[in-house]
């Protein structure tokens, strides 16, 4: 089979996500923790292209940060149209014999099936190009699909330049296609900008296959909402929206309990476990996994983090990253976990800041303990060891240690380490007046 390249369209400016942020790129926005663009690479990396190339522009920098695990880039200073943009990576692509896949960078919700299906049609039809069109019961501002009696695809005519007759026509642009690579770059070499917005449009290479007697093929869409564009906040919380149906139908198909699916937010990335239940409002982001039968209950925050089995979290705990919790552990109410491993068993129930620590097996955390664990300069460990009873109010000013078996006695501040079994009482003591209270209010 011939070589496969892809380019990501992603050098334009996203001006009406009106960000105070100039130098931000769009396609770094985020849906549920993860960059626009990111998605569009993951749509594409299963297609096992040889070489991925992203034009960036606006935001350039952060755009790359993105994408150069995977892909190549080029820069497009000016924005002079999409035309404008693959030419920028002719010097990479233009003697590559092969299919050029062409992709927006702002299109999150395109998926691997989609753009397969598209290059299938395009290899068993013996086409130069397929576009991937899609019928839109409201065409507005799309590029439109100008076909002949026979059906063939003659151009695309964009919303700039329709006339009253083809404003009409339904079938849409989705700014996906698949072309003969090396025709591809011959005809943009062609393309001039005499147009409504003074562009290089893309779309105008197919006119020029036409005229050339190459084969142009389309594709449709089966589920339009798949080329939804994020060009502000408000479509960026749409195709939220369906990504998160997408990604939480997953695992309650997978054997996972979530009472209120609309208000859950899981990231793409997440793992769970079968009979987890998640209660409403939970947010669990990153690179995060979730074992078995965890109940994890309201208003719980959970990023880049690891839950093994059995473990009660919530509500309202915040799971910072690096919060490995190992297994049948419970972690209570505004409970803070940061870089932080509980072993199995171990429980903070209440009200407590665990941060670069270490909690053995068995252990109990109080209520309202804190790892002290940054002197405004370093951060340093707390190390607690197995079967610890630590009591309320304590805080624990690492770096520190506590053994096995020790005892902290609530209301302690602990600055020295805790040898095995022993007992730590870091308060000051108690001095009770008789009748004092009495002879205060009388005065
Ligand atoms: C484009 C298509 C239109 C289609 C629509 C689908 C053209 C001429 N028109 O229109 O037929 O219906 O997409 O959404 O292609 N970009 C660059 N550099 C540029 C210009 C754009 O990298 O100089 C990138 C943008 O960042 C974006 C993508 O190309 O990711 C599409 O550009 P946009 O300006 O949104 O094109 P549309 O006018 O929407
Ligand atoms: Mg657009």
């Amino acid at each position: 089979m011939e070589n496969l390249y892809v380019v990501i369209l992603a050098a334009g400016k996203g001006t009406r996500m009106k960000s105070l942020d100039v130098s931000r790129s769009k396609v770094s926005f985020p849906i549920l923790g993860k960059p626009l663009v990111e998605y569009v690479l993951e749509a594409v990396l299963p297609l096992q292209p040889q070489e991925i190339i992203t034009v960036v522009g606006f935001g350039g920098e952060q755009t790359i940060k993105i994408v150069e695990k995977h892909a190549k880039y080029v820069w497009q200073h000016e924005q002079h149209g999409t035309g404008h943009a693959v030419q920028q990576a002719a010097h990479l692509l233009e003697d590559r014999e092969g299919l050029c896949l062409v992709i927006c960078g702002d299109t999150p919700l395109l998926t691997t099936e989609t753009l397969q299906r598209l290059i299938d049609g395009h290899r068993q039809n013996h086409k130069d190009a397929t576009v991937l069109t899609a019928m839109l019961d409201n065409p507005h501002g799309y590029g439109r699909i100008i076909r002949n009696d026979k059906g063939e695809i003659l151009e695309i005519v964009e919303q700039a330049d329709t006339d009253n007759e083809n404003r009409k026509i339904n079938e849409v642009n989705t700014g996906v296609y698949v072309f003969d690579n090396k025709h591809l770059f011959k005809a943009l070499h062609t393309l001039g900008s005499n147009n409504k917005q003074g562009e290089i449009y893309l779309t105008d290479t197919l006119a020029s296959f036409r005229k050339q007697g190459l084969l142009i093929g389309a594709s449709v869409l089966k589920d339009h909402l798949e080329m939804l564009g994020i060009n502000d906040r408000a479509q960026l919380a749409e195709a939220t929206k369906i990504m998160q149906n997408r990604i939480n139908s997953r695992h309650m198909r997978n054997g996972v309990t979530i009472i209120d699916p609309q208000n859950t937010y899981i990231g793409p990335d997440v793992t769970i476990g079968q009979d987890t239940i998640i209660y409403p409002s939970c947010t669990i982001l990153g690179k995060t996994s979730i074992g078995n039968s965890n109940v994890i209950k309201t208003c719980t925050w959970i990023e880049d983090s690891i839950i093994g089995d059995g473990n009660e979290i919530g509500p309202m705990a915040n799971l910072r990253a690096k919060s490995n919790v190992v297994g049948e552990n419970r972690i209570g109410a505004f409970v803070e976990m940061k870089n932080t491993t509980m072993k199995k068993g171990a429980k903070a129930a209440h009200l407590s800041y665990l941060g670069d620590a270490f909690i053995g097996e068995k252990t109990n955390v109080g209520g309202g303990t804190i790892t002290a664990n940054y002197n405004g300069i370093e951060k340093f460990v707390t190390e607690i060891g197995d079967n610890v009873f630590v009591g309320t109010g304590v805080t624990i000013i690492a770096p520190c240690t506590i053994g096995n078996g020790a005892y902290i006695a609530g209301g302690s501040t602990i600055n020295q380490s805790v040898d095995q079994d022993d007992l730590a009482i870091g308060r000051a003591y108690q001095v009770n007046k008789k009748g004092y209270a009495v002879r205060y209010r009388k005065k």
